[in-house]
């Protein structure tokens, strides 16, 4: 299980980032994925790990039915999410587990997860590896699940790149205090330059590293702004902050998301590798 710690920063703390991960799809999501599984053959197996509640695992199974798609968390409910999700959409060929990343070995004992030893052509993460306590360790299980010349992608946040205009005191105690909160919860909020070293170190060569690139998903449209700061507000709400930052905060988010031409920053780094033979 996730530590009460892990879930509430940015990661499956609420119903309400449940229902924002759920919404989630292959685009626009995840568009570097999309060539990798158009190549994949029928029948080839594709997993996330750290799925949430499904949101882009069940829109790869529904736009690929000739794969078989695995998803697993370690947050019970969003499995649970997950199962409903598919289950009513009828789609079959998509199956979940809990479990945790960095003892991703565990779910080869899961009927449906036996792809798991070494089986997957496709292995990716989304947000979902900074929020393990043990990234190394999740990745090396990612590589020892992929099969030969199967492939890994990891798509994680770095927040050196966090910003949000404009600025008011509460966004800017919003953007100097965020990322050092997920450090306290045990996230790893700049893991994103930290994934090239840590997948040689999970045991890729350099020139199986087939790319590795960065992506910032930005928000600027009126109609997402208000759910972003609830959610924000949220965990800032049940953060340790004092009361008067945590006002401070809410109240510069509010007054932020109102103005017409307000940005927000989600920066992330992207890295491919491929397991040769
Ligand atoms: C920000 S969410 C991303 C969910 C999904 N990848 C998406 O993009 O919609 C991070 C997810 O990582 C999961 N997570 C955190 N630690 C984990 C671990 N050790 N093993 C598996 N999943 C984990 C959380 O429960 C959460 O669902």
């Amino acid at each position: 299980m996730a530590s009460e710690n892990q879930k509430d920063w940015m990661a499956s703390g609420s119903d309400l980032m449940r229902r924002a991960m759920q919404n989630r799809r292959l685009i626009p999501d995840v568009p570097h994925l999309k060539p990798i599984i158009d190549a994949l053959p029928a029948g080839a197996v594709v997993c996330e790990v750290g799925c949430g509640p499904g949101g882009i695992t069940l829109d790869i199974a529904q736009q690929y039915p000739e794969l078989t798609v695995l998803g697993m968390d370690i947050d019970d409910e969003s499995i649970k999410l997950a199962r409903d999700a598919a289950e009513k959409a009828g789609t079959k060929n998509v199956r979940y587990a809990q479990g945790d990343a960095c003892n991703l070995d565990k779910l080869v004992e899961v009927e449906g997860f036996e792809a798991l030893d070494g089986g997957c052509d496709l292995v990716y993460s989304h947000a979902a590896i900074m929020h393990t306590n043990n990234q190394l360790a999740a990745i090396s299980h990612m590589r020892h699940a992929s099969k030969a010349h199967g492939t890994i992608s990891l798509h994680e946040g770095d927040m050196g790149l966090f910003f949000a205009y404009p600025e008011n005191p509460g966004v800017k105690r919003w953007l100097e205090t965020f990322p050092v909160l997920g450090l306290s919860k045990g996230a790893d909020p700049y893991l994103g330059r930290k994934l090239v070293s840590l997948v040689l170190a999970a045991g890729y060569a350099h020139g199986q590293i087939k790319g590795v690139s960065m992506a910032a998903q930005m928000q600027w449209r009126p109609q997402v702004k208000p759910g972003l700061v609830m959610g924000f507000g949220q965990i800032i709400k049940t953060s340790e902050l004092e009361e008067e930052d945590k006002k401070l905060i809410v109240e510069g988010l509010e007054e932020w998301s109102k103005c017409e031409d307000s940005i927000v920053s989600f920066p992330g780094v992207i890295v491919t590798a491929v397991k040769e033979a």
